[in-house]
């Protein structure tokens, strides 16, 4: 049983006497935005990346920007079981073993009181919630059958606490970060390592969306720094920026009647 450390990372090999095979991460949501920034800086590592997302057309992009061979593109819908179950066996069959995959798949549309759409929450939380447990329940077995593997699952601060207008969104990341908690200490016995990444505001064509002051929000590629160096170290989560992280974790705190008083300021009539 071997927990994978810090010093996987920064040399993608495998460990000696497994063959001086390069690493392979597979990564969901690669197509835009921080998964895709991740995906590119992972190429450029030296890993070899197996690249998610639904539109072939963003996976060829991304392909054609990183060194010749680094990337293949396996389009995929990850609410779909039976096809995460497909590729996943493709990945393996051709590239050998997944190391680190990264759960970073996910979307957001706002959800307000006013006009409060089920239809909404029901695909945020098939996207955000579902999508991510059905590539854990994909991934987690073969994991635990080798007694190593490296898992990072994007959630989000929004998932802290109920925020205006993140009424499906929020509760999506909410139910991820139990998820994940839940998950942790047994997948560490096992020797298979659990991250969370909690980011805050990120530019990404998922934020370019958004019509409100976003504050401290990160470039992307900063935002891949903050994550690289957090998964080379131990710590179960990875949060950033951190002035929002710390504003948040405050929030997390507060009781209702201070809360409240905080988020009525954030509501638009
Ligand atoms: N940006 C932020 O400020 C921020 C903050 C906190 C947390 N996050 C989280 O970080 C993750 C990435 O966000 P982002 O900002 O990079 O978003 P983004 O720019 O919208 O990119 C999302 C990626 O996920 C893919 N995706 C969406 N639904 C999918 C599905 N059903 N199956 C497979 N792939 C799917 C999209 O490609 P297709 O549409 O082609 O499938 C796209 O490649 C998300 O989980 C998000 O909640 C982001």
């Amino acid at each position: 049983m071997r927990v994978v450390g810090a010093k996987d990372m920064s040399a993608p090999m495998r460990q000696m006497g497994e063959a001086s095979q390069e690493k392979v991460a597979w990564i969901t949501g690669a197509g835009k935005g921080i998964g895709r920034a991740l995906a590119r800086r992972l190429a450029h590592d030296g890993w070899n990346v197996a690249a998610s997302a639904r539109s072939e057309e963003d996976l060829g992009s991304l392909v054609e920007e990183c060194p010749p061979g680094r990337v293949r593109s396996y389009p995929l819908d990850i609410t779909d079981l039976a096809a995460t179950e497909t590729v996943l066996g493709r990945i393996e069959e051709n590239m050998g073993r997944i190391d680190l995959a990264v759960l970073n798949a996910g979307t957001h549309t706002p959800v307000n009181a006013v006009g409060f759409s089920v239809e909404t929450v029901r695909h945020l939380v098939e996207t955000n919630l579902m999508g991510t447990a059905t590539s854990l329940s994909c991934i987690m077995p073969k994991f635990l059958a080798h007694g190593e593997g490296h898992i990072a699952v994007v959630g989000s601060l929004a998932g802290y606490r109920g925020l205006p207008t993140a009424a499906a969104y929020g509760a999506s990341k909410a139910g991820v970060i139990n998820m994940c908690e839940a998950l942790k200490p047994e997948l560490e016995l096992h020797g298979v390592r659990l991250t969370l990444i909690n980011p805050g505001f990120v530019e990404t064509p998922l934020t370019d969306k958004n019509d409100f002051p976003m504050p401290f929000l990160m470039p992307v590629e900063e935002a891949v720094e903050q994550i690289m160096r957090g998964l080379r170290r131990t710590a179960f989560e990875v949060t950033f920026p951190w002035r929002f992280a710390i504003l948040m974790k405050l929030l997390r705190l507060l009781p209702d009647r201070l809360f409240f008083a905080v988020t009525r300021r954030m509501v638009r009539r």
